[in-house]
């Protein structure tokens, strides 16, 4: 179906155009209460990818991504490695912020898709990196993010990295433990990167590309399933009181 209101992602012919066709979009609701879109923001030449879930408070005011705490904590991981921000590119699975920072919608997420997938043809990254569940499962649908992160997978002949959101790690300190120790392995994702575009065969199948020391799915100081997807949740809070709210909850596991 095309009408005059789909985006048609071939008519973005740069990053920057495309950016501008975020900022003016009305494609689903999410527009009517954002005060800016974003679009994305790094080199338009890096070769990782990173991939939020939808912009925050403060990312909302100044669209730009990644600019609040959680940002600041991705800031310092990038630099563990080292990289900074001109090394990459960072965006979201959707372009405006979600109110009270609940979860983007599936239709929410399938109108900006097609944002997302032009990103990934222009850039062509060598490594995705994934923060987060709603933005793992965009690639891994049946993936588990307490499972799977810091797994170097291969996605349609790229690497897939998947990794704890940082407000999750902001929230909870064994998930922000593993997160910091996951980023360590972003440079041997970069080489196993190499190693599927100089010729293996391309799979459809999310596959592991390097076995990793195989971990017991919950031994103690590890965060289950539930954990991290309660600690993603409950970051988003920005009042005191939903702070203390979501200590209490956590104190529960
Ligand atoms: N959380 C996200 O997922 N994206 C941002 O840009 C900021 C916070
Ligand atoms: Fe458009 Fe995406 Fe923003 Fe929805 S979230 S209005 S599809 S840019």
């Amino acid at each position: 179906m095309t009408t005059a209101d789909t985006p048609q992602p071939s008519r973005w012919e740069s990053i920057d155009e495309l950016a501008a066709a975020v900022r003016s979009c009305t494609n689903c609701d999410l527009h009517t209460t954002r005060t800016n879109a974003v679009p994305g923001s790094g080199s338009s030449k890096a070769q990782i990818l990173i991939i939020g879930e939808g912009p925050g408070f403060n990312e909302d005011q100044q669209g730009l991504p990644f600019i609040g705490r959680s940002g600041k904590l991705l800031d310092e991981m990038l630099a563990a490695v080292p990289l900074s921000r001109e090394d990459v590119f960072i965006t979201n699975v959707v372009k405006c912020r979600p109110p009270d920072n609940r979860d983007p919608l599936p239709d929410e997420v399938a109108a900006c898709r097609p944002y997302l997938e032009r990103q990934m043809e222009l850039l062509n990254p060598k490594v995705v990196v994934t923060l987060g569940r709603v933005s793992m499962l965009r690639f891994h649908p049946t993936g588990k993010i307490s499972e799977d992160h810091g797994k170097i997978l291969e996605w349609e002949g790229r690497i897939l990295f998947p990794l704890y959101h940082p407000a999750a790690g902001l929230r909870n300190p064994a998930i922000k433990r593993e997160l910091q120790q996951d980023v360590l392995k972003l440079p041997e994702a970069v080489i196993a990167s190499d190693r599927i575009s100089a010729g293996s065969p391309q799979t459809t199948e999310i596959e592991e590309v390097q076995e990793e020391t195989p971990r017991p799915s919950s031994q103690p100081g590890e965060a289950t399933e539930a954990e991290a997807q309660l600690s993603e949740t409950l970051l988003k809070n920005e009042t005191t009181e939903e702070k203390e709210q979501g200590d209490r909850q956590l104190g529960m596991f």
